[in-house]
């Protein structure tokens, strides 16, 4: 059954105020994780979803699906008391898939008991831990896969709070010590993050600064944050994720999902009633894997916008374009001009990414995802600029410090003699395996990621932002070859074959969309994609015990199509001094 387009206005995203009198000089949240109702279309019932809620005092602040959005201003800390209060059983329990993170073939079995919190008595087994992304934070409030907590207060092996949690919470400090820019927080837990962000643990953090204040850039009601997802949609209006996959390793894992329901902030194919003038939009790709290729479709022709802002933050000009790339967990910030349009004007904003991207093959395609309709009168006068007349922040290139080795990740699809899928890898490594990634504080590194698999991945590093420097194409099944049989031969998988003699492409620099500060970036296949990228630590927060970063600081990578994390393609590594 087709769901009636246009029919639903997207959500405002709630915003709860901060508590300020816990923590003197931050702001202080207490967000708790919920299942409750949604209502995802109105030609739908009510299903179940996940979602976070704000304490606040007239009551708890949060939709019923993702979580309210948090405002912080740059350098001034946030604390968040996270709480986990969901459900014995899983929304999605029949997709829950047991086998995951262990018994890669050749891995060595479980220990007995198992490794995995499934293992443990029933009403105990949703397990969960956020994690701010993009965010420049201690190690301790970043949210490790293994820091979870359940509802009944069991903790993972990594777990770490701030004092004064409960057993079924944390508490995490972030410094929002970075320039103004819309982050996410969204679940992370090990094996897990796939369902649970799917089921809803996802929400918004917007930085503030003085430079983007002094910006005539559209606010308030005209400006408008929109999470983009794809999702799958009972009859009885729930959410649905497969329970099976191609694989006999992991009997219920996919590793490719594509829903065929767009849902902007929690609704699906919803509209946006507009007025006449400029618009900035702040788009999240909230999907568990599908890249969105988004254009504004106006009549019979693209209308133009412009990019002013990219994962961290502001451009150094904007940039007038027709369509952007916009992958898994990626942010852009857009000036959508509809000065003068008459009432009635209706603008489709479209996608034309492959499925998966960027070679195609499932073909689940998502065409339309929701419709701006000019049908409000202009409430007042409009004293945002064109944008080209803006400037904006400029943007200082990183310098690699001079010396260092071009750190290399090495990105596989790994399959068995019948040619099943059994998990992702970088550098052939396993998430558990002993960390090889060392950088040392105040160095700036280039990191290569050699892409010998079919998909586009789009890595996202926690901690820093960074920038691109540029990719080349390389022979892929060539240095692939070469790469198994180096492993095969019992090297160590942190040294490669010499990539140079593989490379058969020009550097390719980044294109004008793709400059500015990033988290996450695409590794398209057959190519080098090489990042620059700062490693500084957060200081301590001022009266705020337990947020000192201590040496060696672990962080991770990994590839941010969900289900591909899921299951291997994640890596810790270590900040040194
Ligand atoms: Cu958006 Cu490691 O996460």
């Amino acid at each position: 059954r087709t769901l009636a387009r246009w029919v639903d206005a997207v959500p405002r995203l709630p915003v709860p105020q901060p508590r300020r009198s816990v923590y003197s000089g931050a702001d202080y949240y207490e967000l708790t994780m919920l299942q409750s109702p949604w209502r995802f279309h109105r030609d739908l019932p009510a299903g179940q979803a996940w979602g976070l809620w704000a304490a606040a005092e007239d009551g708890p602040v949060g939709l019923g699906y993702l979580g309210p959005t948090l405002v912080a201003r740059r350098d001034r800390p946030v604390v968040v008391r996270y709480r986990n209060h969901l459900p014995a059983t899983h929304l999605l329990q029949s997709a829950v898939d047991v086998t995951l993170w262990r018994n890669v073939p050749g891995d060595p079995p479980d220990p007995p008991g198992g490794r995995m919190p499934q293992n443990f008595p029933t009403g105990r087994n949703v397990w969960a831990v956020p994690h701010l992304h993009g965010a420049f934070n201690p190690p301790q409030s970043d949210g490790y896969p293994e820091a979870w907590f359940t509802p009944d207060g069991l903790h993972g092996p990594a777990y770490a709070s701030l004092q004064g949690a409960r057993p079924n919470e944390a508490v995490y400090a972030y410094t929002s010590r970075q320039p103004a820019t819309m982050l996410w927080y969204h679940d992370h837990a090990m094996a897990i993050t796939r369902l649970n962000i799917y089921a809803g643990l996802a929400g918004l953090y917007l930085i503030r600064d003085s430079f983007e204040d002094g910006l005539p850039l559209p606010s308030g009601d005209f400006e408008v944050p929109l999470i983009l997802q794809d999702r799958n949609l009972t009859s009885g209006g729930a959410l649905s994720y497969p329970d099976k996959g191609p694989t006999p390793y992991h009997p219920k894992w996919n590793p490719n999902f594509f829903g065929a329901v767009p849902v902007v902030n929690g609704k699906a194919y919803p509209y946006l009633a507009v007025e006449p003038r400029r618009y900035r939009l702040r788009l999240l790709n909230g999907s568990n894997q599908r890249f969105f290729h988004l254009w504004f479709q106006d009549g019979g022709t693209r209308r133009p916008f412009w990019l002013i802002g990219t994962d961290g933050g502001l451009r150094s000009a904007p940039l007038r374009l027709t369509s952007v790339l916009l992958g898994p967990a990626m942010r852009v910030d857009l000036l959508l001009d509809l000065t003068g349009a008459p009432q009635g004007t209706r603008i489709t904003m479209m996608n034309d990414a492959a499925t998966p991207f960027p070679q195609g093959g499932m073909n689940v395609p998502m065409p339309e995802i929701m419709q701006l309709q000019v049908r409000k009168a202009l409430s007042g006068r409009d004293l945002s600029v064109s944008p080209d007349r803006l400037s904006l922040r400029p943007i200082e290139p990183l310098r690699p410090t001079s010396g260092l080795p071009r750190r290399q990740f090495v990105i596989t699809a790994n399959r068995d003699a019948h040619h099943k899928s059994t998990h992702l890898a970088i550098n052939q490594r396993l998430f558990d395996d002993p960390v090889e990634d060392f950088p040392k504080v105040g160095t700036t590194e280039i990191w290569e990621y050699i892409n010998t698999s079919g998909d586009g991945h789009p890595m996202h590093v926690h901690l820093v932002q960074f920038q691109l420097l540029n990719r080349q194409r390389f022979d892929a099944p060539a240095y692939l070859k070469a790469y198994q049989a180096w492993i095969a031969r019992g090297r160590v998988p942190a040294t490669k074959p010499a990539l140079t003699r593989y490379l058969n492409g020009p550097v390719t620099p980044p294109a004008a969309e793709e400059e500015g500060w990033k988290d996450t970036i695409v590794t398209p296949p057959g190519m080098v994609t090489r990042i620059v990228l700062r490693f500084d630590v957060p200081p301590p927060i001022d009266g705020i015990p337990g947020t000192r970063t201590s040496f060696p600081a672990t962080y991770i990578q990994h590839c941010h199509m969900l289900e591909h994390e899921d299951n291997e393609i994640m890596r810790p590594w270590q900040i040194i001094s």
